[in-house]
């Protein structure tokens, strides 16, 4: 009898380090209800939400990822990549990308470097790019961080988006595998619809509305958000995602062990599982500590859970994210067996084994 033909593995990504940053600044609902007319009761009710982390004053959006970063690097034990992805809406500078900077802090210049912009769903879309680096043999490995610091741009006085946001960073390291192997991302299903500009914007600043042209209102530099109809989208454009993902994988949902959803706001969250059919136990979430990061949100939500072994080798994984743009995606992955990942609290004063930031 002869031997079955050898299927070729598929090539694919897989994950191979994870790590968060936070810094150090708590901001507690209590400190927020002293400024605004708000409590905390409002925003536990409504959010889910106890506390946040703000950057301050001076650090920028680089600083938290080369702390993430390094940290990933560290849970990958690599000291190499081939390419670094930075995914943001709170770049350092409108130009040049933030990436090449954080490469170059880490240790990796050389490494090709460039941002992504999808806000809330700026790690799904860097996912999915860090992915195909890997499936064209662009990369072997590559380093993807998601870092925002909303406080850099929400209006401290607009009692609605400032009791939402904090800032952090997340990172991953990704390594060329094979599609069978626990780690290895994909199906993704991505999507967009930009007639929902107006819902999520930071107004002035771009070629649209120029701040070297002429004076700019104040407000139009800030982060605006229309929070009802956004709320709604989230709920809708999440839960249509991962079904659409699921289908793409030829799964079900009682297949899904882990649904990390971006971590917008608790009742969003909570709707989508519902809404998908997935017991509460099953939703990773870590928006109580730590607010609406932006990009940050998942790689800061899986770090927490893998440190705190609520998500556990084997398991089957959903991502699913929503944001400006709009934007929403999701990714499906057998979470692999990672060496200990620190929680992005503890030590706030470990960036790593550097100094910075
Ligand atoms: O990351 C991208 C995706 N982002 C999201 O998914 C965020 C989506 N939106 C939300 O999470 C929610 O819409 C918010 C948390 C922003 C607001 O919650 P809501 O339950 O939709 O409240 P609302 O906007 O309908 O406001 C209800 C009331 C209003 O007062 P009136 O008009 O009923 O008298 C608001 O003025 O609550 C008032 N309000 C507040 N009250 C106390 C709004 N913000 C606050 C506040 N504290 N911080």
């Amino acid at each position: 009898m002869s031997a079955p033909p050898t299927q070729p593995r598929d090539r694919a990504a897989v994950l191979c380090g994870l790590a968060g940053w936070l810094p150090p600044r708590v901001v507690t609902n209590e400190e927020l209800a002293g400024r605004l007319d708000t409590s905390d009761t409002w925003i536990r009710a409504r959010t889910g939400i106890g506390r946040r982390h703000f950057a301050e004053p001076g650090q920028a959006t680089s600083d938290l990822a080369v702390a993430a970063g390094r940290r990933a690097l560290r849970s990958a034990g690599m000291d190499e990549v081939d390419a670094v992805v930075v995914t943001t809406t709170t770049p350092d500078r409108s130009c040049p990308a933030t990436a090449p900077l954080v490469a170059d802090r880490l240790g990796l210049t050389g490494a090709a470097a460039f941002d992504v912009s999808a806000v809330c769903t700026g790690f799904v879309y860097g996912l999915a790019s860090a992915a195909g680096l890997i499936a064209a043999h662009v990369a072997e490995r590559v380093l993807l961080i998601g870092a925002d610091t909303y406080s850099t741009i929400v209006d401290p006085l607009d009692r609605t988006n400032a009791i939402i946001f904090g800032d952090g960073a997340g990172a991953v390291v990704l390594r060329a595998g094979h599609s069978d192997e626990p780690g290895a991302v994909g199906h993704f299903d991505l999507g967009s619809d930009g007639a929902g500009e107006e819902l999520i914007m930071v107004a002035a600043g771009g070629s649209r509305q120029r701040s070297a042209s002429g004076p700019v209102a104040p407000q139009d530099h800030h982060f605006a958000m229309r929070g009802k109809e956004v709320y709604r989208h989230a709920v809708t454009r999440m839960t249509a995602s991962a079904r659409a993902t699921l289908t793409l994988a030829d799964r079900k949902v009682d297949d899904i062990d882990r649904i990390v959803p971006h971590q917008a706001n608790l009742r969003i969250l909570r709707s989508v599982a519902e809404d998908l059919g997935l017991p509460s136990e099953r939703l990773v979430t870590n928006v109580e500590s730590v607010g609406n990061t932006g990009a940050a949100s998942i790689p800061l939500a899986l770090a927490d859970a893998a440190a705190r072994n609520t998500i556990h080798a084997g398991e089957r994984v959903l991502l699913t994210a929503f944001g400006g743009g709009l934007t929403w995606g999701s990714c499906l992955l057998t979470w692999p067996a990672l060496a200990r990942t620190d929680r992005p609290h503890d030590n706030p004063h470990d960036t790593g084994g550097t100094q910075e930031p």
